[in-house]
């Protein structure tokens, strides 16, 4: 079965093709940070707009890149929510548009389940179950995964997740969006020593995260500056900002996977291409004798592969869910709770 993907939730325009027998056949991206970046963030109308210019160039692109035909595609899955509704809107659309026309049957995924199944795309792919940290500008879970559709939120997010707070300290320091991989490249050349930022519900008891705090001390630490800050200055406070926020998720990751019993962590979502946090988890899981889970770099932030992927797994355990009712709805808010199983 040949499953299309499309992603449209945000700020990537992404398509695939994924088969059931020979894995992923094709995929496509198109980033629309250049043009955000002038705004400083994601500016939701351009982000519709420019999904519609994409979209069906982008299919040509994958059909062509797996020498496959458009009536060779058995069903097309499409990010239902959650995200920006406009954004959702295109690719709700010209998915529930092109199955009708090619008499295909649909389905709508969950951009979070996509992002969770996403390591399992990766050449040594994780067996279930496992424990996953979904770390995405949107999203900071931890969840129990047992199987396709049955995940069990373990704790989450409280305020910022942690891309969020990535930017947002990225922006307070003057670099440009979205500043999760530049706050990180300047982190490296910071003073660990200089700056020792607070370490939000660290010692909480359960495995919730907040850490709008942490970018509020980086405010502090920045407005304290009377003369503007030196390019050192800036990487200390990076590298206080990134080991502060890694440490509370490697903790909370380390006592997930000791509270369960279960010794694999898969981490998902943009954050999880950060080199930092993959070298100090896996620090963290090697004394502890557990096994870390990456996606493939390019599969970490949005992308159309976990679409057409989460699509064709849900479709293999089962088939019923693919419908032809083409009147589609986004849903811009949606809880991975409320997923059928
Ligand atoms: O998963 P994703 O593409 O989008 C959502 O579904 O939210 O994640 C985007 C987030 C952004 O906040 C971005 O700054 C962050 O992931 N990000 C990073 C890195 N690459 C992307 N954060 C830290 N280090 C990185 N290397
Ligand atoms: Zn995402």
């Amino acid at each position: 079965m040949i499953v299309l993907g499309i992603e449209s939730s945000c700020d990537e325009t992404g398509l695939a093709l994924y088969d059931t027998e020979h894995g992923l056949l094709a995929h496509a991206l198109h980033s629309q940070i250049a043009m955000h970046q002038e705004y400083g963030g994601v500016v939701p109308e351009l982000a519709s707009r420019d999904h519609i210019r994409r979209a069906l160039p982008l299919l040509r692109e994958v059909l062509a890149q797996a020498k496959l035909d458009k009536h060779q595609i058995d069903a097309v899955a499409y990010t239902q929510g959650p995200g920006l509704a406009g954004a959702l809107l295109v690719g709700a659309s010209v998915a529930c548009g092109l199955a009708m026309a090619l008499d295909k049957p649909i389905l709508g995924i969950h951009h979070l389940e996509g992002h969770l199944l996403s390591p399992l795309l990766a050449s040594k792919p994780p067996q279930f179950p496992f424990i996953s940290l979904l770390v995405s500008g949107g999203h900071t879970q931890l969840m129990r995964v047992d199987g396709v559709g049955r995940y069990q939120l373990l704790g989450e997010t409280l305020d910022d997740a942690a891309g969020e707070a990535f930017d947002k300290s990225a922006k307070l320091l003057g670099l440009s969006y979205p500043g999760g991989p530049a706050i990180s490249r300047m982190a490296e050349f910071g003073d660990p020593l200089a700056y020792k930022l607070p370490r939000p519900m660290l010692h909480s008891k359960d495995l919730n995260f907040s850490f709008s705090g942490l970018k509020t001390a980086v405010l502090t630490v920045v407005k304290n500056h009377t003369a503007n800050i030196c390019e050192q200055d800036k990487a200390n406070i990076a590298r206080g900002f990134v080991d502060a926020l890694i440490d509370v998720l490697v903790a909370k990751s380390m006592t997930a996977l000791k509270g369960s019993g279960l010794k694999r962590l898969v981490v998902a979502g943009g954050v999880g291409a950060n080199t930092q946090l993959r070298a100090a988890l896996d620090t963290a899981a090697a004394k502890r004798r557990y096994q870390v889970f990456y996606p493939e770099l390019e599969f970490c932030t949005d992308n159309g592969a976990m679409i057409a992927f989460a699509g064709a797994m849900r479709l293999k355990e089962n088939p019923a869910l693919a419908t032809r009712d083409y009147g589609f709805n986004v849903k811009p808010r949606w809880p991975l709770h409320e997923l059928p199983r």
